[in-house]
């Protein structure tokens, strides 16, 4: 009886459980399968599109061969419906033979002999969200070892099938037991999004301990009414949100959708700028073997790379939001620069928004340097009571990245980046 008390009442405070893993000091970057690719399995009629290592080994093609890798996006994610609907003879988990012939271990070795890491997908339950075997509580140590045998870098644990209090002892026991085997595993934890995503039911304190990153909220799809929505519930709850954030600890709005279908162009440019401000992990869902140009140049962006991916890891916030429903947000950076995004959720016309930092509540004492991050224009002698005036399209971005002018006489290279 003891014995099984201590480890519950351990797993229940988050004592001694940290995830020490020291990864994702900055937020992780890559692709994730869900919002585009879903349960599709049906690999006769749509081989391409269909959940197979095929369509993992494609994106690991083409992030290594069309420079995503470079930029920072190395994960390859897999998501629901890649097992057999039943464990092996000795209780394993097993991908379906059909669609992923080779196994889970050789795509990994796959994965990695191109320089990127693998991600897979599991549940705490009876079973995954899309009907597949779960790991119940029983089952944690096992299923976090076979992962570990497999070469996997990641682990998304969702929780469908499971109640609160089995949520309250799972995650905190799979984030011990892939500690214990020894492999950098990063953790993603789904269980605020199945609390409502607020205290009290959520502890964001013992979150930041056990998980390298969390989902919060609903699952995103292919829509602006979908993003637009994420977007309100973090500035709602920035107050909560915002300090739970910090290097190797992330609030996950959900997959980046640029590339897809539901967007426009000025909406893919605010999800990007906006999750960025975010400091939110940079998971395509997209179609990489078939993505435009234009969508392209948004994900490849290395002014707003940089921003997301700043050393000092803190989140921003929605400084503003006016009658005129244009909301300022600001996410602070190393090297005393900062980042500003004029986000419109008008649906008339290009707004011409007049300001300065002053306005913004925003004192420095530095003369500073603005660069639009989508034109590359940039603004000069910008000091606190400066006004200067941008303008923003109907549901589209703004986005300075600003920075003490004085850096840049001294170094050149450190403002400035090409586009
Ligand atoms: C849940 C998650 C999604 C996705 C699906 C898979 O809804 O929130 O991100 O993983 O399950 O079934």
């Amino acid at each position: 009886m003891e014995l099984l008390v201590v480890p519950l009442l351990l797993a229940l405070t988050g004592c001694g459980l940290s995830l020490d893993n020291g990864l994702m000091r900055t937020p992780p970057m890559g692709w994730l399968a869900w919002e585009r690719f879903r349960c599709n399995t049906d690999c006769n009629t749509d081989p391409k599109n269909c959940i197979s290592e095929r369509l993992f080994m494609d994106m690991a093609d083409r992030l290594t061969e069309d420079g995503w890798k470079e930029l920072g996006y190395q994960y390859v994610n897999i998501d629901d419906c890649w097992a057999a609907k039943k464990r092996d003879s000795e209780g394993r988990l097993v991908a379906d033979p059909h669609r992923f012939p080779s196994g889970i271990k050789a795509l990994a070795q796959y994965v990695h002999s191109k320089g990127l890491k693998l991600g897979i997908y599991g549940d705490l339950g009876t079973f995954t969200c899309g009907g597949y075997p779960g790991t119940t509580l029983d089952l944690i140590d096992f299923d976090a070892r076979t992962f570990a045998s497999w070469g996997v870098d990641m682990l998304k644990l969702d929780g469908c099938y499971s109640n609160s209090s089995e949520k309250a002892v799972g995650y905190p026991l799979m984030s011990r037991a892939l500690n214990a085997t020894g492999r950098p595993i990063a953790f993603s934890c789904s269980w605020p999004a199945y609390e409502g995503g607020l205290p009290p039911q959520v502890n964001y304190t013992l979150l930041g301990e056990i998980c390298n990153l969390w989902r919060n909220y609903d699952d995103i799809n292919d829509s602006w009414e979908s993003v637009r929505g994420i977007i309100n519930w973090y500035s709602a709850h920035q107050e909560v949100l915002q300090p739970a954030a910090g290097p190797g600890r992330w609030n996950d709005p959900d997959m980046l959708i640029v590339g897809d279908f539901g967007l426009s162009y000025e909406q893919s440019k605010s999800q990007m700028a906006l999750w960025a401000i975010l400091a939110a992990p940079l998971f395509m869902s997209n179609d990489l073997r078939t993505i435009s140009r234009k969508a392209s140049s948004i994900l490849r962006n290395k002014v707003l790379i940089r921003i997301n991916q700043d050393p000092l890891g803190e989140e921003g916030r929605m400084l503003l939001k006016g009658r005129n429903n244009i909301e300022v947000w600001m996410r602070n950076l190393s090297s005393s620069s900062f980042a500003l995004a004029f986000f419109s959720q008008r649906t008339d016309q290009p707004y011409h928004y007049r300001t300065s930092l002053i306005q913004l509540n925003i004192t420095a004492p530095e003369v500073f340097s603005a660069q639009d991050v989508y034109t590359g224009r940039v603004l000069q002698n910008l000091e606190v009571d400066t006004e200067f005036t941008v303008t923003i399209n109907p549901s589209g971005v703004v986005m300075l990245y600003v920075y003490p002018t004085k850096r840049l006489e001294q170094n050149p290279d450190a403002g400035l980046l090409l586009l």
